[in-house]
């Protein structure tokens, strides 16, 4: 996965591409690269980020243009390196492009545009699909827009793709398969955007197209756009959406650090994924997506969560919340080992699929099969018109604001509160939950976000803890219930962000196999909050004192017993349990937080990593 950024109109392109790159980083960071036009093709790629590109660009080139496009990489095909950096130019230096996905079928056509002639500098699959592309133009006497649609009708794969023609300098080919692309539109249809999100552009227009699966736009300079279906050249007219995202939401807004800001943003987000659903004084929980197919929850056999990575998590704590309080049974799926199983669905069950993103491959594939499958598939995204929100059959946005910080946070809390909505709401409307249960659940839902601010004041305790455990090199987490999502969640962010190797375990199955690792050199962060087998985790973590491993307790505010024991305590605020994971969760969050700042590592885009897995 790697972020594109592009412009045509009547602005100097470079600083609309250099701010939208540095806007898309988190999608990518191994590599940066752009094209501009100015009579002559300007290329400056290097290996690196978006500010080891500006500096380039400063000491080499002009920046001029009134097109252009910019490339953030996360390298699939070829090492990171200045040659595989995108823009790619193809053999008789006319055509450039760039790209985010994966072609699978390059090797062959490689093969084939080598008998033919063709030579590369790169290892990558990109540099093949320019050169099939200008093959093709060639051989079939045809403009880009024609060209580019043939070579897409060759390839396999994923892809979002913007290409350039020299003898064409007021034209941008633009097309998707499995990975996003947003076109901005400018005032009197004079200038364009193409990005695979909107936040590059979101300072100069709110109009925006989102192109669908084996969808084309053909881009010209003061006369429109032009929509086309890929495989068969229908022409297609799309609504244009408002964007209702706003700039100080994209920037850090005083905060060192994206995930620092997106923690503190936590009781906001919360507040905003059940605003408008939660009416707890009339004891409502309104969500068209559920309302609309109430009978299809009511009468579901089971439900299936397919997820990856933090949504994953959540889908873990979903799985306690609607058995608990809806009494539906609940399986929850890695997305890449469900799409590839056989998996047995019918129509009675439902799939609800959880992502941050919306584009995440795996999921998507997950959806597709579940579908095919005859399942009704439910979707839980962040990301407003993302392609997992429009692949499933209804769906509930967490409107978290954006998620920049690579380590996903406000994600999964607001993941959390709008499954148990669901939850609650199923529950009740199935007679499993007490009207006073019921409305105390409410009640106390509607206090979350306050708890999770109070929580926050607790920064400069955990990072005096994180000072002194963030040069170990192991770390376990533990919990159990509700909270053993928790401690894979807490286990996730650290080895994510500071390198720091951790696993998170049900606390009780640390005795068959964990507990070897234990000795005076190990910290363990056991989440022992007051209800929810409270006395078991106490006993767990006696044991670990008898092994001299190091505790950092979670607990709930009061606790004397684990006080007693423990190395550290951080409290939470009371609550029931099914929503102690809202409050369990934040401390763990600034643990690993600070550790990695500590560690001066890159807390907002770690290594190897991107914010969405576009690919397999
Ligand atoms: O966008 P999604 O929620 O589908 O992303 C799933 C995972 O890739 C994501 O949660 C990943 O594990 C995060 N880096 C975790 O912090």
């Amino acid at each position: 996965m790697c972020g594109i950024a592009g412009y045509i109109g009547y602005r100097e392109a470079y600083p609309i591409v250099i701010k939208g790159l540095q806007r898309l980083e988190y999608r990518g960071y191994d590599s940066a690269g752009i094209m501009l036009y100015d009579n002559k093709i300007i290329i400056s790629k290097t290996k690196g980020k978006v500010s080891d590109l500006e500096k380039l660009m400063n000491s080499e080139n002009t920046k001029e243009g009134t097109i252009g496009f910019g490339h953030t990489r996360w390298a699939t095909h070829g090492i990171p390196n200045d040659i595989n950096s995108h823009p790619h130019v193809s053999n008789s230096g006319n055509l450039v492009i760039i790209h985010n996905g994966i072609i699978e079928n390059y090797d062959s056509i490689k093969q084939e545009l080598t008998k033919r002639g063709y030579t590369f500098q790169s290892d990558t699959d990109t540099e093949v699909l320019v050169n099939l592309i200008e093959e093709i133009k060639k051989t079939n006497k045809c403009k880009l827009g024609k060209a580019v649609q043939i070579a897409l009708n060759e390839v396999i794969g994923a892809y979002a793709i913007a290409v350039f023609d020299k003898e064409k300098p007021d034209e941008l080919i633009v097309a998707r398969l499995g990975s996003p692309i947003a076109i901005g539109i400018g005032e009197d249809n004079k200038e364009f955007f193409v990005a695979s999100d909107a936040s590059p552009f979101i300072e100069y227009t709110k109009n925006a197209i989102y192109l669908e699966d084996e969808e084309m736009a053909i881009i010209r300079k003061d006369r429109g756009i032009k929509i086309r279906k890929i495989k068969d050249d229908t022409l297609i007219t799309h609504e244009v959406q408002q964007l209702k995202m706003n700039l100080e939401q994209i920037e850090k807004g005083g905060y060192d650090h994206f995930m620092l800001k997106e923690i503190h943003e936590q009781p906001h987000a919360i507040t905003d994924t059940y605003r408008g659903r939660l009416i707890a004084n009339k004891g409502i929980i309104r969500m068209a997506g559920v309302d609309d197919n109430i009978e299809k929850f009511l009468n579901a056999n089971r439900i299936i969560v397919v997820a990856c990575g933090t949504s994953w998590h959540a889908g873990l704590v979903a799985e306690y919340l609607f058995e608990d309080l809806a009494r539906i049974p609940v399986e929850v799926e890695y997305a890449s080992e469900f799409r590839y199983r056989n998996p047995i669905i019918t129509d009675k069950d439902i799939v609800i699929a959880i992502s941050q993103s919306g584009e995440t491959a795996d999921t998507l594939a997950a959806i597709k099969l579940a579908k095919e499958k005859g399942a009704f598939v439910f979707g839980v995204c962040n990301v407003v018109g993302s392609s997992i929100a429009r692949e499933t059959h209804a769906g509930a946005y967490t409107h978290a604001g954006p998620e920049i910080g690579v380590a996903s946070t406000k994600a999964f809390t607001t993941q959390i509160t709008l499954l148990s909505l669901i939850a609650l709401k199923l529950g009740k409307a199935k007679g499993n939950l007490s009207t006073v249960d019921y409305q105390n659940y409410l009640q106390e839902m509607e206090l979350i976000p306050k708890k999770v601010a109070e929580l926050l004041t607790i920064d400069d305790k955990v990072k005096y803890i994180a000072s002194i455990y963030k040069d170990v090199p192991n770390c376990l987490y533990l919990g159990r219930g509700y909270n053993f999502p928790v401690a894979l969640e807490g286990a996730l962010k650290l080895k994510e962000i500071s390198y720091i190797h951790a696993e998170g375990y049900p606390a009780a199955e640390m005795k068959h196999g964990p507990i070897a690792l234990i000795d005076e050199n190990m910290p363990i962060v056991v989440i022992a909050t007051s209800k929810g087998h409270y006395e078991k985790v106490v006993s767990n973590i006696q044991e670990i004192k008898s092994r001299k491993g190091k505790i950092i307790a979670v607990v709930t505010e009061g606790d004397t017993q684990v006080k007693a024991i423990a190395d550290h305590v951080i409290e939470i605020p009371e609550t029931n349990e099914a929503f102690t994971p809202l409050l369990t969760t934040i401390p763990l969050q600034l643990l690993s937080y600070h550790i990695a700042v500590m560690l001066n590592k890159n807390v907002d885009q770690p290594r190897n990593l991107a914010k969405s897995v576009t690919v397999e």
